[in-house]
Order: C-alpha cells, then sequence, then structure tokens
C-alpha cells in the first residue's frame, strides 16, 4: 500500500452529474422505476456546470483537512464528465456545460497539493453491450423482469460483453492518461457481474500497466487494495487499510429535497470514530448541476477543517488507538507510541479514567488549549503487573466545541496489559 494512502485520513468523495437538475437519486432512480430512462436523461439538458469552479472546491477541500479527492467520471448511468471518444455519452456533447469537468478537476486538486482520485461506474445501465450477459449463475428465465439485468435481445452474446469492457478499457485508458498522474481509481458497481466475468485479474494488471502505483478501491471482486464500508461505520475496523465513505445528509449526488442533515458535530464524531479504528473517511458532497454546493455541506467541511486544524498532531500521523473497553470515547497513537491522544464528546463529570496501560503517564494536556490536568492511579498492583485505573480530572477543563482532545504523554512505549494474562506491546 502507498505511503500517502496508508497516512491519509480524510478524502471528499463528490457526485457530480446530471442527477443533480432534478430531484432524483444518481442513476438508481431509473434503475428502480422512480423517474423513465428518458425523463432520467433529459436533465442532460439543464446541466449547465455554468458556476463550475473546481479551484474554489479544491480549496474548500484543503480547507477542510483532506489529503485526498474523489470524483464521479461517470456514474452508473453511462454520461461521462470528461471528453471521450469512445462514447458520444458524456456532458461536452450531450449537455450546455460543454467542457471537460474531470480535466478541470484533476488540475485544480492537484494544484491544491492533494491526491487525485476518479470514481468510474463498472455498470453502465445506458450501454446494450453492458447487458449482453446474465449476472453468472443466473438463467435467462432469471433476468426476464428486470430489464436491466438480462441482455439486450433476450440471449447472451458473449462478443458484445467482450466488447463492453474493452470500451470500459478504453475509456480508462483516457482517463488515465490525458490528465496526468491519477493516484486512486475508485470503482463500483462490481457486484453485478462476476470476478471471472469481469476478467478482474487482467482488468487489474491492466490498470497496473498504465500506472504501477495506482490505488483500486475493494470494489473490484476481490482484486482491490482496500476496504470500502458505506453509511455505517464498522464496529471494529476491518483487516487492511479501510475507508469509510459517508453522506453528509442521505443522498450522494443533490437532491433539493433532501434536508436530513447531519450536524457537524456528528460528522466530526465518524470522523473520529475511523481514525480511532486505524481508518480513513471518505466525506461526500452533492454539487448542485451549476457547480456550486450547499451551504450546509460548506458548513460541515468548514467545522470539520477547523477541528483537524486544532489537533492536526492526534488527526495525522498517528495510528489506531485503544480498544473502547479501555477508555469509552475515541483515541489515536503517535507513531513513536508514546503519546494517546483521548477524544473526549461529552461534558466529564469528575474524572475520565483509562485502564490496561502499563506505561506510566507523564503528563496530561488539553491539546487546543495547552492546558495541564491532574492525573491519578487507583488500583494498580505493580508486583502482578496490574496497571490500576489511570484517572483524568477533566472536570471543568475548557472544551472544544466539537471535540476535546487530550494528550497523555507516556514515560515510554505503550504497553499493554488488558486483564487476562498477556502483556502486549502495541494495539496493533
Ligand atoms: C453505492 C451506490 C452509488 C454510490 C456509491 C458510493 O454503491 O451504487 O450510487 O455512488 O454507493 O459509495
Amino acid at each position: 500500500m502507498q505511503d500517502w494512502f496508508r497516512k491519509a485520513r480524510l478524502g471528499i468523495f463528490i457526485h457530480y452529474g446530471i442527477y443533480a437538475v432534478g430531484d432524483v437519486s444518481e442513476s438508481w432512480s431509473f434503475h428502480n422505476g422512480n423517474i423513465s430512462y428518458e425523463d432520467y436523461m433529459k436533465q442532460c439538458e439543464g446541466f449547465t456546470a455554468s458556476k463550475y469552479d473546481p479551484k474554489k472546491w479544491a480549496a474548500l477541500f484543503k480547507k477542510a483537512g483532506a489529503d485526498y479527492v474523489v470524483m464521479t467520471s461517470k456514474h452508473h448511468d453511462g454520461v461521462a464528465l470528461f471528453d471521450t471518444k469512445y462514447s458520444d455519452l458524456n456532458v461536452l456533447k450531450k449537455t450546455p456545460a460543454g467542457r471537460d469537468l474531470v480535466k478541470e478537476y484533476v488540475e485544480a486538486v492537484r494544484e491544491a497539493g492533494m491526491k487525485v482520485g476518479i470514481y468510474y461506474s463498472l455498470i453502465d445501465w445506458s450501454d446494450p453491450r453492458y447487458r449482453s450477459v446474465y449476472p453468472e449463475g443466473a438463467k435467462r428465465e432469471d433476468c426476464l423482469n428486470d430489464i436491466y439485468g438480462s441482455p439486450a435481445g433476450g440471449e447472451e452474446d458473449p462478443a458484445k460483453w467482450e466488447e463492453f469492457l474493452k470500451f470500459n478499457n478504453n475509456q480508462l485508458g483516457e482517463l488515465m492518461t490525458n490528465y496526468g498522474t491519477v493516484d486512486l481509481l475508485w470503482f463500483d458497481g462490481d457486484w453485478e457481474r462476476s470476478a471471472n466475468q469481469w476478467h478482474m485479474k487482467e482488468f487489474r494488471e491492466y490498470l497496473h500497466s498504465l500506472n504501477p502505483d495506482v490505488i483500486l478501491n475493494s470494489r473490484m471482486q476481490g482484486y482491490g487494495d482496500y476496504e470500502t464500508p458505506e453509511q455505517g461505520i464498522p464496529l471494529y475496523g476491518p483487516e487492511g487499510e479501510w475507508e469509510f465513505c459517508t453522506t453528509i445528509n442521505d443522498s450522494w449526488g443533490y437532491r433539493p429535497s433532501d434536508n436530513d442533515y447531519k450536524t457537524s458535530g456528528q460528522i466530526i464524531r465518524m470522523f473520529c470514530d475511523c481514525i480511532t479504528l486505524g481508518g480513513r473517511m471518505l466525506l461526500d458532497v452533492g454539487p448542485k448541476e451549476d457547480g456550486t454546493l450547499d451551504e450546509r455541506q460548506e458548513k460541515v467541511l468548514e467545522d470539520l477543517g477547523t477541528w483537524i486544524s486544532d489537533h492536526d498532531e492526534a488527526v495525522h500521523g498517528t495510528g489506531k488507538g485503544l480498544n473502547y473497553a479501555q477508555f469509552l470515547g475515541g483515541s489515536t497513537l503517535s507513531a513513536d507510541k508514546k503519546t494517546i491522544y483521548l477524544f473526549v464528546y461529552d461534558t466529564p463529570r469528575e474524572a475520565l479514567c483509562v485502564k490496561g496501560v502499563k506505561t506510566p503517564v507523564k503528563k496530561v494536556t488539553v491539546l487546543h488549549t495547552g492546558e495541564e490536568l491532574r492525573f491519578s492511579y487507583t488500583g494498580a498492583l505493580p508486583w502482578s503487573g496490574i496497571p490500576g485505573t489511570l484517572w483524568i480530572w477533566a472536570e471543568g477543563m475548557k472544551e472544544h466545541p466539537f471535540a476535546t482532545v487530550l494528550k497523555v504523554e507516556l514515560e515510554g512505549e505503550i504497553t499493554y496489559n488488558l486483564g487476562h494474562g498477556e502483556v502486549v506491546t502495541c494495539n496493533d
């Protein structure tokens, strides 16, 4: 895994497309029959990108503390946001926007010093060639009622499917060679066909032949580099590297009727949950058709940025924290394993407690103010290796408006006694 991704803590996800014109969900709305395909596609006429200014986005994302950005280059509807010679279904040809939106995006993100990610849907519900094979294991009868799952003419046509795969490869070739280095590819929709049908092994090799360092997300039927849990934060981090993606309201793309926004505090808390478990967050925004962002989304990004910049040493360059039985809150651990950062979400009553840390504490401070806090122990039995409970007298400390971070400096590298006999040296 590339070092930059291991260190990255926050990515911004952008779902931008013709679906921002009406009030419908991205691609799924016609797939699920909430709108006809024709009406869905009519949104092309209203997609202007008239205020599209990715430099402005990039400045906001940077301020939010983002390390990388991932934008949709094509969703399941098949409408490309980039200049492609392999299909006329692109915003240059079919919408008043009339320009290559991916090009400007890539340049702006790179210039602002963030890594460049591109989302590409493997599914293309507009292309009849996509429907030229049944999902593996399915029979013709299984697919007859599913107009989008079944082959266009009813019978499988393996040659057409091969053509479709070639088409995907060609578009990815364009994305990976026309805009300089693409650091990460974010695939979606692998689930409708098997690894075998997608020729995933060869596909992965092909992408690496274009850029050996490109990072690939997990939605590649077992051939990706990292896991992508979505919307519900895992209680325990998945194995290996992972990224949790989430919307700020309930929609990936812009929907004017969706007012179910999470608060900044909730998003910050979710971000803390991710880094506590050793993962990272990919936070989604859904720009309006003209390219501007809803101010409620901007506000969340700004608040998250304030929180991250006030606590950067607890966020970047740290790893997975204590487990939740040791501290009833979030935490991270410095790279040298000599400092614990505790995330305190509620106003403390008396003292906060930490269990199972054997290395003695040297000093505790509130990170954003520098205020020093008193601490003490109960129940330590040094002769038997029982560390006892560390109490941090935090009542009355000056809290951070979103979540307060306590910096707990240890006398040496952290060691644990988790109470069932074994003494371990680190958590991961
Ligand atoms: C889901 C949906 C899709 C969205 C994606 C983001 O897989 O298919 O609409 O783009 O989640 O993670």
